[in-house]
Parts: structure tokens; sequence; C-alpha cells
């Protein structure tokens, strides 16, 4: 089985976006904005697979009719890898009705790339049977390593099954969905577009840079040639 990876598709608004975030000239308030609006239809692209409905019958101001609604009383558990993933979090909790909200920490290792978790707290008994959905937040997937060693963790410690698991990015390079594959096959990832490939420092190109240094203004943006 091969790990279902959604792809948004060409609109012009998600193009403009990319593009700024892409942009090493844009500001911090471009960038930001570019990344809400980015998120925003990942967001929708998420709802759309996770969200159940259900039927109602309603009165409208001429007749009656029947309509869909959110059936609201799923449980669904957002998880942002910190801190990128913060960036995403307020998007997803504009179309998404119901939900609870995990963290988990993975701080990269610059010298040497690999993810190292510092914090977790995942609002779920271990083994809980009434999870339907956990979406996690990682605007890059680079090597792929935060994203799955947070996989492993919600599978192997919370018992959660792969299959209810989505992996929800802006921007992923070839090298970590190829490693993702590998070990979750039933996990579904949703992102915004595939860029070529990682440089030497594990940066992906042609990609945005530190995407949390540039959204949190944490640090001058620089290059990482
Ligand atoms: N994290 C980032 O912020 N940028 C990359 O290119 C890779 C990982």
């Amino acid at each position: 089985m091969k790990m279902k990876i959604i792809e948004l598709d060409g609109h012009p608004l998600l193009g403009n976006a990319l593009t700024i975030l892409r942009n090493k000239k844009s500001s911090g308030g471009e960038f930001r904005n570019a990344a809400n609006i980015v998120s925003k239809f990942l967001a929708i692209e998420t709802a759309r697979d996770i969200l159940p409905v259900r039927e109602v019958k309603i009165e409208t101001l001429v007749g009656q009719t029947t309509g869909t609604v959110i059936d609201d009383s799923k449980k669904i558990i957002l998880v942002p890898i910190l801190r990128s993933g913060l960036a995403m979090l307020p998007m997803l909790q504009e179309v998404i009705p119901n939900y609870d909200i995990g963290f988990v920490g993975q701080k990269r290792d610059e010298a040497t790339a690999e993810p190292k978790e510092y914090y977790c707290n995942i609002p779920v008994n271990h083994g809980s049977p009434d999870v339907y959905r956990v979406v996690i937040l990682d605007p890059m997937i680079a090597t792929g390593g935060s994203a799955a060693a947070t996989i492993k963790l919600l599978v192997e410690k919370y018992k959660i099954p792969q299959e209810i698991i989505y992996l929800v990015a802006i921007v992923a390079a070839p090298e970590g969905l190829e490693l993702l594959s590998e070990t979750f096959s039933q996990v579904t990832v949703l992102i915004a577009a595939r860029d070529e490939r990682l440089n030497a420092k594990k940066f992906i190109v042609p990609g945005f840079g530190d995407f949390g240094d540039r959204f949190f203004g944490s640090e001058k943006p620089k290059e990482v040639i």
C-alpha cells in the first residue's frame, strides 16, 4: 500500500502566496499573511477529508429542504509540532468546529538535522478508541524526521491507528515524503507544494528558508546555502 499524498492544485491565490513565502525579500508581515492563506487552503482541504456530515431537515424562509451539517460529536485532535506548526493552527481552528489540541515539541539538531523531542502533551488516554482523526501540523517536511518521530509517538505510545492520522504541511521535499511513505503507508499527507530537494544543510530547495524564524520574527532571515 502506498501512502496517500494529497497535493493542492494551482489556485491563483495559492500560487501567489507560495511565491511570497519563497521570496527572500518578503517582509515578516507579508510572510505571515501568505502562510495564513496557504494554511487556510490546507485547512479547507483537510476538512473535506476528515469532517463527517449528517443530514438535517430545515425550514427555509420559503419552504422546507434537507441540508447537511458537520457532525461535531467526533473527537478530532490537532497536533502542531512546536514551534512552526503553531503558525498553521489558527486556520485549522477556524474551519474545524470541534477539536482538542495536543502539542509535540521537536527541535531540529542543526548539526545532525535529527529531531529531538522536548515536549509532549496529547489530550487522549493511551489506547482510547474514541479518537476520530488526528491532524499533525508541520509547515516544512524536509528530512521528514520530526513528522516521522511524531507519528511514531502517536502510534506507539497513544495507540492511534495510522489510518486516522493526517499530516498537513505547506511544502515537502521528496526525501521527506519518501521516508514517511516507507514507514507509514496508511497515513494521509496533505501538502500545498512539493519542492525539488534538500540542500547539504537539509533545507528545502527552493523552499522558504527557516520557516519559524520568518513567521515568528525571532531571527533576521538568513540564507541557508
Ligand atoms: N525547516 C525549515 O524551516 N526550513 C527548511 O527548509 C527545512 C526545515
